[in-house]
């Protein structure tokens, strides 16, 4: 029921984005570089159209990583997202507190996405630097993904780091991959991969009645 109506909202959110963006204003190269900063709840509806745009909705939430992110909130500090010189959402980057197998906090990070127009300009690479340095700021130990191994390789990410850790779900071994961010962090984790952060707030009862019968109440006097 709680799922139901996440993606009732989730839809409503996600069209109204798409509204927005379905005649996107020609891009200027040659502008100002996106802006990088913490994620804004103005962010969230942009956000998943250029998630949508980027990996298919569908493809996107059946993800063995989405398991770990679902239902829950992202880490504090840790969603970042890039604006374009007109103030679009352009670059979407989140970590999400995780278990590292027992009592091993760790962080994921995902999705990272760049709207298409503005990829190999290295915003994908300034979004990483500045969310890596920030977990370390913010004392995190190990960050883990699940991604193209050429790309996050230039960050630091290892394959080694995960050889004892599972996902709750299928996975690519060769995808999954790990960095410490203090030495030692992850050496010997074993075990499951488990979201500790933070839950959604999840609609009270009374709000989801009203929504129901709002339709049924127009329909009613029409
Ligand atoms: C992956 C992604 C975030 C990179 O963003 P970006 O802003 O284009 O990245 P940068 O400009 O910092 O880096 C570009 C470099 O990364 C390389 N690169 C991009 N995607 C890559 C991939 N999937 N695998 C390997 N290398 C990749 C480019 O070839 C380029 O290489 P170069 O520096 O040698 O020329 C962007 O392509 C994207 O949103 N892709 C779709 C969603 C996705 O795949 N997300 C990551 C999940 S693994």
């Amino acid at each position: 029921m709680e799922r139901a109506v996440a993606d009732l909202a989730h839809a409503a959110l996600v069209q109204s984005a798409l509204v927005n963006a379905a005649a996107p204003a020609p891009v200027d190269f040659a502008g100002p570089a996106p802006a990088i900063s913490l994620e804004r709840a103005a962010d969230i509806a942009q956000r998943e159209a250029l998630l949508d745009l980027a990996f298919g909705r569908a493809a996107r939430l059946a993800k063995t990583s989405e398991r770990l992110r679902e239902g829950r909130m992202p880490a504090d500090g840790l969603a970042f997202a890039a604006h374009g010189a007109d103030g679009r959402v352009v670059g979407t980057l989140r970590m999400w507190h995780v278990t590292a197998g027992p009592a091993r906090p760790a962080l994921l990070l995902g999705p990272l996405a760049v709207h298409p127009w503005f990829r190999d300009r290295g915003l994908g690479k300034a979004m990483m630097v500045t969310a890596i340095n920030e977990a370390t700021r913010l004392g995190h130990g190990a960050i883990l993904l699940v991604g193209d191994a050429p790309y996050y390789a230039r960050f630091g990410f290892e394959r080694g780091l995960t050889d004892g850790l599972w996902l709750p779900g299928a996975f690519e071994r060769a995808r999954f991959l790990g960095l410490e961010l203090r030495s030692g962090a992850l050496k010997g984790a074993r075990g499951l991969v488990s979201p500790t952060g933070d839950f959604l707030a999840a609609p009270s009862l009374s709000e989801l009645i009203a929504r129901e019968s709002v339709p049924a109440a127009l329909k009613r006097s029409a």
